[in-house]
């Protein structure tokens, strides 16, 4: 039995403005990771989704099918024939929820395929892998997702360029509560985009003001300033409130986290639902993960962010 993974990941400044051009930098949830496990079978590839109770032949599955695609993808990229092999994927991360749970299950399943045919996937084609599979679950990624998650790295990303790794100054603490909601991100994009096809100034105004906050982010995430790091977070989440991508359970989150002491918070990912992150100092991350959860959080989870990989634990202890 062969096992790769690859973890989840949190968008700390610019999603929405990253699809049209600005930059937004993420970074990944070591901790809460999606796994592929492969082995030796008679029979083709088989594909068990352990999840969902599903499993299916690789052959019968339809082409947008995402872990089918994934497979076909890369056994395309390494021109190799389809193995009779059993592939079993699960995934610690919740679905639809804006921690990159597409992403992170295709990465895994791209890794443990090579890996059994005798291959390494770098991150560049795990990520280019990925990013096929995106398109199907969004239509129009940016690319942040799969990139985040394939480097397994803090990115500071622009669509199109080449992603920087970038260093965090100073290791520091994430809440990430989940509200429980399911967040399409096809559906926050698409409204965002309908949203700006009626006020494109505004809108361009907007873009351009969370592209100016993930460039003061990285800088201060660098210089391992997190104190300054906070109040960029709750800018950024009044912009995506006026985006139109927020949601009242969301707002009550945040302002939870905010009044049991955190330094800033935020919704993260499409939003429309999902997950809001706090940044708390070590000593309030009990009193701030009790406070979301009396707000509504249905999970928290706690990870530190670091350049190596994080360690993450359930604040509920679980
Ligand atoms: O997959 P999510 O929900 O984390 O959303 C990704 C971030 C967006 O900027 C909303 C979309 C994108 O493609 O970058």
């Amino acid at each position: 039995m062969l096992e790769r993974s690859a973890p989840g990941k949190v968008i700390l400044c610019g999603e929405h403005s990253v699809v049209y051009g600005r930059p937004a930098i993420a970074v990944p949830v070591a901790g809460l990771r999606a796994r592929a496990q492969i082995e030796p079978v008679h029979g083709d590839l088989r594909i068990v989704a352990a999840d969902l109770g599903e499993e299916f032949w690789l052959r019968n599955a339809p082409v947008k099918q995402p872990l089918a695609a994934i497979a076909r993808l890369t056994l395309a990229r390494l021109d190799a024939a389809e193995p009779d092999a059993r592939l079993t994927v699960r995934s610690e991360l919740p679905i639809a929820a804006g921690l990159g749970s597409g992403a992170a299950v295709s990465v895994a399943v791209a890794r443990a395929l090579a890996a059994f045919l005798g291959h390494k996937l770098d991150a560049e084609a795990a990520s280019a892998l990925a990013y096929e599979v995106e398109k199907i679950h969004h239509g129009t990624p940016s690319g942040i997702d799969n990139t985040v998650i394939a480097w397994e790295q803090p990115v500071y990303f622009i669509k199109g360029a080449a992603p920087e790794i970038f260093t965090i100054g100073a290791p520091f603490w994430l809440l990430i509560a989940n509200s429980g909601i399911p967040s399409s991100t096809r559906a926050a994009v698409q409204r965002v985009r309908q949203r700006r096809a009626a006020e494109r100034a505004c809108y361009t105004a907007y873009f351009a003001r969370m592209g100016q906050l993930a460039d003061k982010a990285r800088r201060v995430i660098s210089a391992g300033d997190i104190t300054v790091l906070g109040p960029l977070l709750d800018k950024n989440h009044t912009l995506l409130r006026q985006l139109g991508v927020s949601l009242p359970a969301l707002d009550r989150l945040v302002a939870s986290a905010r009044a049991a002491g955190a330094l800033g918070a935020k919704l993260t990912g499409g939003g429309m639902g999902g997950n809001v992150i706090a940044l708390v100092r070590v000593e309030q991350k009990a009193a701030v993960a009790e406070a979301l959860r009396q707000a509504g959080a249905v999970q928290v989870w706690e990870t530190l962010v670091k350049n190596e990989n994080g360690t993450q634990m359930n604040a509920d202890g679980r």
